[in-house]
Order: C-alpha cells, then structure tokens, then sequence
C-alpha cells in the first residue's frame, strides 16, 4: 500500500482473530519515518473506500506508527475520510465527555475503576453512528484496553446455543429503560444529565424530544428522568446479509449500575417480557470469549465499524487518554 511517500503494511497482532480468512482486526503499520500527517491524510484519501470496505469485513482495523501525537492530528486523520461527523451534542449517549475539537472527544469520563461492558454505540437509542474512531493520546499505566467483539460471529452462537432466546430478540427486539441525572454524575459510566443528553433547558423542552423519538418517560422526586426507549430491534441483518447482535444487552445488565440505575431494571424485550437472567450471562460468556482486547500504543488509532463489532472499556491505573470521534449513518 504503497503512495504519497508513505509505506503502509499490514502489521501481524498478537492474539488476533480470523474468521472467513479476515483477521480480526486488521493491523496496519507505517514505514516511512518521515511521513508528514499531510502524506497520511494524502493516504487515506487515496484509499479510502478501500479502507472503509475492509473496516466492514474486518470489524475493525487498527493503525500503528502513523505520525499521530495530538487531537488536532487525530481530528485531521478522521477528516480525510470525508465522512459525515456524528457530534456528542445531539446524541442521545449516557456517557459523559468533553470535545477536544468539534470531531474529537474524551471516550467516556468515567472513573479508572468502572468497566465499560460491550455494547454497539448508542444502539439503545434511536440515533446511532455508523462508525467509530478510536486514537490513544496517552495508554494507561496498567490494563485500560478496548475490547472488541464481533457480533456477526457472536449472533451466531447465540442462534447455535440458546435458539429460543435468538428468536426472541430477533422477533421482539428490545426496550431500554434509564435513570438521568438533573446534573452530571462524573462517578458513573452513564452520568449524562437529562438537559444534555435531550438537549432541553427545560422540561417541557425535554418531553418534547422524548415524544418526538417515540420514549415514555416519567419524572422522579429528586429531579431525575426515568426514560423508556421505544422498542428497537435487537439484531440487525447487514446489506451482505451477515446478522449482527446490534444493540445495548449485555451493557445494559451488566453495566448499568449506579446510584441511580438497577441493572435488572434496564432492559426487558419489546412486549415487556423481563429476560432471563442465565440467558443473559450466557451471552455475555459468550461475548467474553469472543472478545479481543486492544492494547493501546501512544498514537494509535482504531476503525471500528459500529454495525460489526462491540467494544468497551476495561479498568485501568494511572491516567488514560483515548478519544473518539463518531460517524454518523450515510443515510
Ligand atoms: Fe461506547
């Protein structure tokens, strides 16, 4: 892959996966010590359906040695795609972050000691991206890696282990149901406050967006929101007619505990039928074995397509500055 003064190969990682003879994820290097981030934004131009095409065959692909050191670099990296920007401000995310440039925001603020469970981006809510780019500022001092998970491959055993349950995900889907602060919770790793996730000052602001997307909501004495998402499908057929486990179970039961939010409550299927507890963490076994873990070097950057792969956060020490920038659906 060779153009614009630029060497790329494809680099061998360890613990990689493959299915279909496409390793999960790919790994891509640069060569060229020399190389200008206008030569990589060159590349990537040159190259990008190309890239794209394999990020969806693939899952994932992960870039290593680009000479990337900063959120501007990595802002410039996502902008040769020439793709349409997702921006944290009009997504429904529970997450808390901090834009870095209008692209480019903090993953997810929560404390080292949370873990992210595996989820497709904002599939519990109406408004999804169509792709992820992760890029690592700083790695953590210990643990701090993304795990990823194909979910093509992981559907897949579902249907082959627990045939009942992949039926009825796929013939009730699911419905959500979450607690949102009246302010920032930086303690969790779904702390978002009502006001920013809806973008309302007010809550007659907030109902309205809640009506407009179809949720049922209910307000709490303390001033918090309970929203309940309408039903949204659980699995998703993709246009080369691979089904993917899209959506926010195994996050939702795992993960959505704070002061506010009780797992068990999160999630039920789209007829409100509560799921069952040993099917779930059956899945999530599932997932887990499924799961490749990325390391972060300083100045990688991953691709991940949101419609293929699950990812999440594993703890970490010391401090650990990954940033995201969202795509959002062509469409
Ligand atoms: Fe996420």
């Amino acid at each position: 892959m060779d153009g614009e003064g630029l060497t790329v190969r494809t680099l061998a990682i360890a613990g990689a996966q493959t299915y279909d003879g496409a390793e999960f994820p790919l790994g891509l290097t640069c060569h060229a010590r020399d190389a200008t981030l206008e030569d990589v934004a060159a590349w990537v131009r040159k190259r990008r359906d190309d890239l794209l095409r394999r990020s969806s065959l693939h899952g994932a692909i992960l870039f290593r040695g680009f000479p990337l050191a900063t959120a501007d670099d990595f802002d410039a990296f996502v902008a040769a795609f020439g793709l349409p920007n997702f921006p944290y401000d009009q997504s429904l995310s529970n997450a808390v972050r901090v834009n870095r440039t209008e692209r480019v925001f903090t993953a997810n603020e929560a404390p080292p000691e949370v873990t992210i469970f595996l989820h497709h981006e904002m599939a519990q809510t109406p408004v999804y991206p169509s792709r992820l780019f992760f890029f690592c500022e700083q790695p953590a001092e210990a643990g701090g890696a993304t795990p990823l998970c194909r979910s093509d491959v992981l559907f897949t055993r579902i249907a082959g282990q627990l045939p009942q349950f992949a039926r009825d995900c796929q013939r009730h889907g699911l419905k959500y149901n979450n607690v949102m602060p009246a302010e920032a919770d930086l303690t969790s790793g779904m702390g978002r406050s009502w006001q920013s996730t809806l973008r309302a000052a007010t809550r007659e602001q907030a109902e309205q967006r809640l009506a407009a997307l179809g949720y049922s909501w209910q307000w709490l004495p303390d001033g918090c929101l309970r929203a309940t998402t309408p039903v949204l499908p659980a699995v998703r057929t993709l246009p080369d007619g691979r089904q993917v486990f899209f959506n926010q179970l195994i996050a939702a039961f795992q993960g959505w505990r704070d002061s506010r939010n009780d797992p068990a409550q999160a999630i039920t299927l789209g007829n409100g039928q509560p799921l069952s507890r040993e099917d779930v963490n059956l899945v999530a076994d599932l997932a887990e074995q499924l799961t490749f873990d990325l390391p972060w070097q300083r100045g990688d950057v991953a691709l991940v397509d949101n419609f293929v792969v699950m990812h999440g956060r594993r703890t970490f020490r010391g401090v650990r500055k990954v940033l995201a920038s969202l795509i959002a659906c062509d469409a």
